[in-house]
């Protein structure tokens, strides 16, 4: 029995049958299922039923108790024994095995199911140790080097709504690994290169040889994006131009990249500014653009030549793989150089696996991308491993998105059918969420209510985006996001401040309270389980990157508060029932605050 922490086990003396239990040291890991999971599993196997998986899940009911363990019929299947004795026999086990004596109370139910109640008095006791761990009771996994791709916008446009996808969930998946313990790569692959980049250099050309001021013009990029591409539209002299300056900056000529550098670097200042605003991690130094990789092309190109994997088919060299195969199983192919001469986005991102698989080394790279590029990074997952560039022990894996709609369930676009600009969405969320301060709270300062709305504004946008099934298309609706009801950002922040002024009423502080757990009505230990299972929830949203377990954990949770608030008394309760409660309120508090934390989104003490 080991301990990764060495807490010894609080005695709450609630209980006496199980106090033996708790005086062992406590148990190995705080996340419940996995733990239950693993010890069944052990059971089984000591039983004979190797290789077979105890199933361990969250009751779908409060009937079945906390935990339900589904293997043993299977278990029983394989070996040829009746499921109903196999579970008779592993419970019997488990009566005999000190880890799970106290933990809970098992029973069979059905063909062969058990279910798990936890025992009030360890739940009491668990809950006292998350209480007092900074970590909420999250282990550290074993560290690994995981690179996350997200954001990555093409620079020659202003950042879209289509880009927060990508943006929120990259970022939240990235805070709770690194939480984890893991050495996280930010990777902004930012596009800053190719056909798109001569029409913005002609036109700064232009202005130059006009004699305006650059810098004053790169001011509203947005402006100077459709000035330049309404000029390549009707001017032919101006699209030969355009055309010429994509030769002239992919050849080095000095003054075409000047041009090219003060664009990009005014690009990303405003890609910057716009990261602030959401209150998303990256910074300009995790941006490794796709020019990074310019000198790499070639050799990267003469790789795939050498391992014999390029063929020439219309003048372009391409890599046909048996696996991609297009209409009539013909197969498809990855072009890796035009027939001009040039690099298109996989050479780029081949040249970029390589960096990441070699150069950094890294465990695991997972591409944040739209669903859309699932064909392309497919087939360069693909080209990169067949050349080498990644080792078969390294995972490199596409994290695809659907995409957002407006009401009528059609791409949400501006009226006149452009792109909506993800600035303008920041901004309007603040001003929204202004509006709605104001009305609930009008005494509030400016200043305050100026702080409040940022919080709850930009937390609504990213908490729309994240409480999804991000393979899913999702309606893009202001009015839903940010209701202070349902599963929304400010209804969980609103709970969090709901809790705050419990303690301000009080005049107390929540760190001066240090009364044991005393946990008697079912709200209170239906709460207490689900203040437990936190660290479930966070693990479990990095097996598939599915921000919207945590989601969906926090609004439930904050659901059985109230639940809790509503039937059990707090201020007014004895002394010792009312700081146990007040510790209940407190941890429920931390929890709220640290999960939407981890989601990058923040809470404020009032509303
Ligand atoms: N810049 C690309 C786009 O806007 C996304 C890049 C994703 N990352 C990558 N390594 N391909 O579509």
């Amino acid at each position: 029995m080991c301990d990764l922490r060495g807490h010894p086990v609080i005695n709450n003396g609630i209980n006496n049958a199980f106090n033996n239990a708790f005086n062992k040291e406590s148990i190995q890991s705080m996340n419940l299922k996995k733990y239950l999971d693993r010890e069944f599993e052990s059971g089984l196997r000591t039983l004979g039923a190797a290789d077979a998986p105890a199933v361990v899940k969250q009751a779908s009911k409060p009937e079945f108790g906390h935990y339900q363990a589904n293997g043993v019929m299977g278990a029983a299947k394989k070996q040829k024994s009746n499921p109903r004795e196999l579970a008779q026999s592993l419970l019997d086990l488990i009566e005999k095995s000190k880890e799970l004596t106290g933990v809970a109370e098992y029973e069979i139910a059905g063909p062969g199911f058990i279910n798990i109640t936890l025992t009030p008095a360890f739940i009491q006791t668990e809950l006292d140790r998350n209480a007092k761990d900074p970590r909420l009771g999250i282990s550290l996994e074993t560290a690994r080097k995981i690179l996350i791709d997200y954001s990555s916008p093409n620079l020659a446009k202003e950042m879209h709504i289509g880009h927060l996808r990508s943006t929120a969930i990259g970022d939240a998946n990235v805070r709770i690994l690194e939480f984890l313990g893991h050495e996280v790569v930010r990777a902004n692959h930012v596009g800053d290169w190719g056909a798109q980049f001569g029409s913005l250099l002609a036109y700064l050309d232009k202005l130059e040889q006009a004699g305006e001021e650059l810098a004053t013009e790169l001011k509203d990029l947005e402006v100077f994006y459709q000035r330049a591409s309404e000029l390549f539209k009707t001017d032919e002299e101006f699209a030969d131009r355009a055309r010429e300056f994509v030769v002239r900056l992919q050849s080095g000529d000095a003054k075409c990249h000047g041009l090219w550098e003060l664009f990009i670097n005014e690009s990303i200042r405003h890609c910057q500014a716009i990261y602030d605003l959401l209150d998303i991690s990256l910074t300009p130094d995790n941006v490794r653009a796709e020019s990074a990789y310019n000198d790499e092309l070639a050799p990267t190109i003469e790789k795939l030549e050498t391992k014999g994997l390029v063929e020439v088919s219309d003048g372009a060299k391409c890599v046909f793989m048996d696996e991609f195969t297009g209409k009539d199983d013909k197969p498809l192919p990855a072009i890796v150089q035009k027939s001009d001469g040039g690099y298109p986005y996989m050479a780029t991102d081949l040249a970029a696996a390589q960096y990441r698989g070699q150069t950094l080394g890294v465990d695991e790279a997972l591409y944040f991308v739209d669903g859309r590029q699932s064909l392309h990074l497919s087939q360069l997952f693909a080209i990169a491993r067949a050349a080498g560039f990644i080792e078969k022990d390294q995972v490199f894996s596409h994290i695809p998105f659907g995409t957002i709609l407006n009401k009528e369930g059609t791409p949400f676009k501006t009226r006149d059918g452009g792109a909506v600009k993800l600035a303008d969405v920041g901004v309007e969320a603040i001003e929204r969420a202004l509006q709605l301060v104001s009305d609930k709270n009008p005494d509030l300062t400016e200043e305050n209510r100026n702080h409040i709305a940022r919080v709850v504004g930009i937390g609504a946008i990213k908490y729309a985006e994240l409480s999804k099934n991000r393979t899913t298309d999702y309606i893009f609706d202001w009015d839903t996001m940010l209701s202070f009801e349902g599963n929304t950002a400010p209804y969980l922040q609103y709970a969090y401040t709901r809790i705050m002024s419990i303690f301000r009423r009080a005049g107390l502080k929540a760190e001066d309270i240090n009364a044991p757990f005393n946990l008697t009505e079912p709200a209170e230990l239906t709460l207490a389980t689900r203040l437990l299972q936190y660290p479930e929830a966070v693990e479990s949203v990095v097996e598939d990157y599915q921000a919207n377990i945590l989601c969906n954990y926090l609004f439930d949770l904050s659901q059985h508060f109230m639940t809790f608030y509503e039937s059990c008394p707090v201020l007014k309760a004895d002394d010792d029932v009312r700081d146990s409660r007040l510790r209940l309120c407190d941890l429920s508090a931390k929890t709220l605050q640290h999960g939407l934390g981890l989601l990058g989104i923040q809470t404020v003490d009032h509303m």
